[in-house]
C-alpha cells in the first residue's frame, strides 16, 4: 500500500469537481443556447445531409466538450447546445455561416449550473409520439424556450411524459 488514493476515471473526476463547485455555490462556467433555423434545400429532408451534420457535430463537440441535441422537423432545425461559453459562442459563429440553414434565431442563451443534455456530444432528437403531442402541430419556431427545451428532452427520453 502506498497510501495514495486511486484516481477516479476522468468523467468521475469531472463530476466530483462539479459537485464540489456546487457545494460552495461557485457557478460552473456553463452556457446553454437554443436556436431555431430554416433548413435550406436538401437539408430539409435529406438523410445524407442530416447524417453529415450529425457526424461532424459529434466529432467536433466531443473535442470541444460540447453536448447537444438536434431536431429536424417541418423544414426547421431546433438545437440545444451546452458547454463553456467560449465554445458555445464559437460554434454559434460557425452555425451562422453554414449554408445548410438560414434565419438562425436564438430562443435562449443563458448561463446554467449544470448540463441537462450531458450524455451526448450530439444526439438526434426524433419526434416521438410524446414529443409530437407536446408540439401539437405547431412549427418548431412557435415554441417558447421552455417548451423547446422540454420537447428536446422528451424526444431524447430524459423528461417525464406530460399528462
Ligand atoms: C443544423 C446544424 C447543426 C449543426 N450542429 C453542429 C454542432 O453541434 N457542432 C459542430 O461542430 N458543427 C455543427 N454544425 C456544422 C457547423 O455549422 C460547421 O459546418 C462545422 O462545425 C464546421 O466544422 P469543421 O470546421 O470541422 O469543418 C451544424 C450544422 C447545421 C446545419
Amino acid at each position: 500500500m502506498t497510501g495514495e488514493r486511486p484516481r477516479p476515471p476522468h468523467h468521475l473526476a469531472v463530476r466530483e469537481a462539479g459537485e464540489a463547485a456546487f457545494a460552495f455555490r461557485v457557478p460552473l462556467p456553463l452556457h446553454r443556447a437554443i436556436y431555431v433555423s430554416d433548413a435550406v434545400g436538401g437539408a430539409a429532408t435529406s438523410l445524407l445531409i442530416l447524417a453529415e451534420i450529425l457526424g461532424e457535430s459529434e466529432r467536433n463537440n466531443r473535442r470541444e466538450g460540447l453536448t447537444s441535441a438536434l431536431m429536424r422537423h417541418g423544414g426547421q432545425f431546433l438545437q440545444i447546445i451546452e458547454g463553456r461559453r467560449t465554445d458555445v459562442d464559437r460554434l454559434m459563429d460557425r452555425l451562422r455561416v453554414d449554408p445548410r440553414h438560414e434565419n438562425l434565431r436564438l430562443l435562449s442563451d443563458v448561463a446554467v449550473s449544470g448540463r441537462r443534455f450531458g450524455d451526448w456530444p450530439m444526439i438526434l432528437a426524433e419526434l416521438t409520439p410524446e414529443a409530437a403531442r407536446l408540439l401539437n402541430g405547431e412549427a418548431l419556431d412557435q415554441l417558447s424556450p421552455a417548451r423547446a427545451e422540454t420537447l428536446l428532452a422528451l424526444a431524447v427520453g430524459i423528461a417525464p411524459v406530460p399528462a
